[in-house]
């Protein structure tokens, strides 16, 4: 995919993620502030009520004295208190509020808002609060001298309300999280899948080079011998000879190692476990690169420390593992390269170590390098000649025989890459001391 449509995607994506999270805390508020009203509603009416309870109480009375004593007896009171039944009082708001399934911790008296007056309050408690609260009604009706106010404080008011919406609240929460997580995983693998192919162009185009050097070696080595005065000469007959057989060994090593990778990448490859002694195989790869070591003018060092070095392990794979590694830091030491071989008993497995004292590896690289068909830009990409598969195999052969890769590294000062394989891999499986058929799964994702 184009650089430029992932970053409209990205765009859009987190355009829109952050227009439905504004969405969500608009209906969020919304619902808040209809349950805050509905609330207001509820407590309101029920005071209500109760005022007009207490009105037809107090009528009912005066009704009563009046049939009584007559109307002389009438006199208009001065002060609600003096009209106002406050046992009556105290049962109406508990039947009211415990009718309306009301929060148990509340506050209600009457008072006097103009001058700040609590003239009854059960308890005595948020008197301030009382004064200033948004559920009050008035209680002029009953006593139209002394106009009081009865009102209701509701302390855990706004946590009672969000307690009520908590869950819609987590549902949201949790569902834009998913949605996020989601659009986060597919950018992640947009830039995955695009790093592998970019990778994978690399390869293939590293692999026309790699690949047309030696044919085109070989074509003119045959051209030469077809040429019929060439005949005459048996030194440059078999000169020509010996540069189409080392050009076709070659080829075959390269075919050989995109095919070893190639078996990897369908998932499934057989180890065939024997014992091997580690030094033993050590010292043959490094007889193997002596030439290249005398040409280059390198040497290696060896520190073979390790008193157990017999290793279950299949033979020809544990081979190419060393050679991988070995390979690399003859290449990638500039100059005549060092590399020291050592070898260490550790947490009853062997520890092998190849270190060079060549060109390191940056921070970064060094996260990517175990990586398929990664390869560090050096900006010439042919300048040193490679496919990126050699650590990805290194890692993959390493782990199916049970063990791990470590590697430390500093730029242009050298690299060390630790192996450790476990004594016990093959006793704890039985079963796969002849052949393993091992699950492999893609370290480049
Ligand atoms: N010892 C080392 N010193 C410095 N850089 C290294 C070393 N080993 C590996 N690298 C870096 O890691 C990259 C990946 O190495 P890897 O062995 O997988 O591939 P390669 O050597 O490029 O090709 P191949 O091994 O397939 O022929 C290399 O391109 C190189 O940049
Ligand atoms: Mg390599």
């Amino acid at each position: 995919m184009k650089k430029r449509n992932i970053q409209l995607i990205i765009l859009f994506a987190s355009l829109s993620l952050a227009g439905i999270i504004l969405t969500q805390l608009f209906w969020m508020k919304n619902v808040y502030r209809l349950k805050e009203e509905q609330l207001d509603g509820r407590t309101d009416v029920a005071l209500r009520r109760i005022v007009t309870e207490l009105m037809v109480t107090r009528n009912d009375t005066m009704m009563a004295r009046m049939m009584q004593f007559g109307t002389t007896c009438y006199h208009e009171p001065i002060t609600l208190m003096e009209v106002l039944d406050i046992p009556l009082l105290d049962s109406l708001v508990r039947a009211e509020f415990s009718w309306m399934e009301f929060p148990r911790d509340y506050a209600y008296g009457i008072f006097h808002r103009k001058d700040g007056r609590v003239i009854y309050s059960p308890g005595g408690a948020y008197k301030e609060e009382l004064l200033h609260t948004r559920n009050a009604v008035s209680m002029e009706c009953l006593c139209k001298s002394d106009p009081c106010m009865l009102g209701v404080y509701i302390p855990g008011r706004q946590g009672m309300i969000l307690q009520q919406i908590l869950i819609w609240l987590v549902l949201s929460v949790l569902f834009l999280l998913v949605l996020a997580g989601a659009i986060f995983f597919s950018i992640h693998s947009v830039f995955q899948q695009n790093r592998l192919s970019q990778m994978k162009t690399d390869f293939v185009n590293n692999m026309t080079h790699e690949f047309k050097t030696p044919i085109a070696t070989i074509s003119l080595a045959s051209e030469m011998l077809l040429k019929s005065q060439i005949h005459e000469s048996p030194e440059k007959t078999k000169r020509y000879a010996s540069i189409i057989f080392d050009e076709n060994l070659r080829l075959k090593h390269q075919v050989e190692q995109v095919l070893k990778v190639a078996i990897l990448d369908k998932g499934e490859f057989m180890l065939k476990y024997i014992e091997l002694d580690v030094h033993e195989v050590l010292r043959e790869v490094i007889k193997n690169f002596s030439l290249i070591m005398k040409e280059r003018e390198g040497r290696f060092r060896t520190c073979m420390h390790a008193r157990q070095h017999q290793l279950q392990a299949d033979r020809s794979h544990f081979i190419s593992i060393i050679d991988n590694l070995i390979d690399n830091a003859i290449k990638y030491s500039p100059g005549s390269p060092e590399v020291t071989i050592s070898t260490a008993n550790e947490n009853d497995g062997i520890l092998i170590s190849v270190a060079d004292k060549g060109m390191g590896i940056s921070t970064e690289n060094q996260r990517n390098i175990f990586r398929r068909f990664y390869r560090v830009h050096t900006g010439n990409i042919h300048n040193i000649k490679g496919f990126g598969l050699g650590l990805f195999y290194v890692k993959t052969m390493v782990e199916a025989h049970g063990g791990s890769v470590s590697m430390s590294s500093e730029l242009n000062k050298g690299s060390r890459f630790d192996l450790f394989f476990p004594f016990d891999h093959v006793k704890v499986h039985p079963n796969e001391n002849e052949e393993k058929k091992v699950n492999h799964e893609d370290t480049a994702g």
